[in-house]
């Protein structure tokens, strides 16, 4: 099983989020290949991180909130993706100021984004109970110690979930 974490990360919040979620889907299917990579590591010229994320079963797209909406960057590496998301089970998250900040709409637009490209999305769960997450996890600023907590949780339900769809 193989899950690849792409993000984009100006001062290192989201990347650090990255990684709590990889440490959390290691802690559930320790045998599972997962990899964090920077966005502006996964270019059609870097083959060896495009042929990563076209083999692996579950695709997180993380985001740093900019203007209540994902970051250009990402929007931009989705838009021109050299990566073939149809299939995947995929996810989002994202991290932010402020909870009024517009973090959860951040999400919403990389889940529609991947959906238009044919994957699956997981949310989190919301029925799954404590702690709720409704379209993908979010960390606010002075608040990363729950936020890697939050996301940890997220990489293990999502690990389960890609282990129930692909074996
Ligand atoms: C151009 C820009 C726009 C931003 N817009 C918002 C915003 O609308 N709402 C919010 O809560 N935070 C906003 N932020 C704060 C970032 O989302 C926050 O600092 C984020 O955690 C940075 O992630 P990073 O360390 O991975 O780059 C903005 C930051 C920048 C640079």
């Amino acid at each position: 099983m193989k899950i690849a974490i792409c993000y984009f990360s100006a001062t290192g919040r989201t990347k650090a989020m990255a990684e709590a979620i990889a440490a959390g889907i290691l802690e559930q299917e320790p045998g599972c290949e997962v990899r964090c990579l920077s966005i502006t590591d996964v270019t059609k010229e870097n083959t060896e991180a495009v042929e990563f994320v076209n083999s692996a079963d579950g695709v997180l797209v993380g985001t740093p909130d900019y203007y209540a909406g994902e970051a250009w960057q990402i929007k931009q590496w989705l838009d021109v993706c050299p990566c073939k998301m149809a299939g995947k089970l995929c996810g989002a998250f994202a991290t932010a100021n402020f909870a009024v900040g517009g973090p959860v709409v951040a999400v919403e637009h990389i889940l529609t984004h991947l959906m238009v490209q044919g994957a699956m999305v997981y949310s989190g769960g919301g029925a799954y109970g404590q702690p709720f997450i409704h379209l993908g996890p979010v960390c606010l600023r002075d608040q990363e110690t729950e936020g890697a907590a939050l996301m940890k949780i997220f990489g293990q339900r999502f690990a389960q979930q890609v282990k129930k769809v692909f074996g």
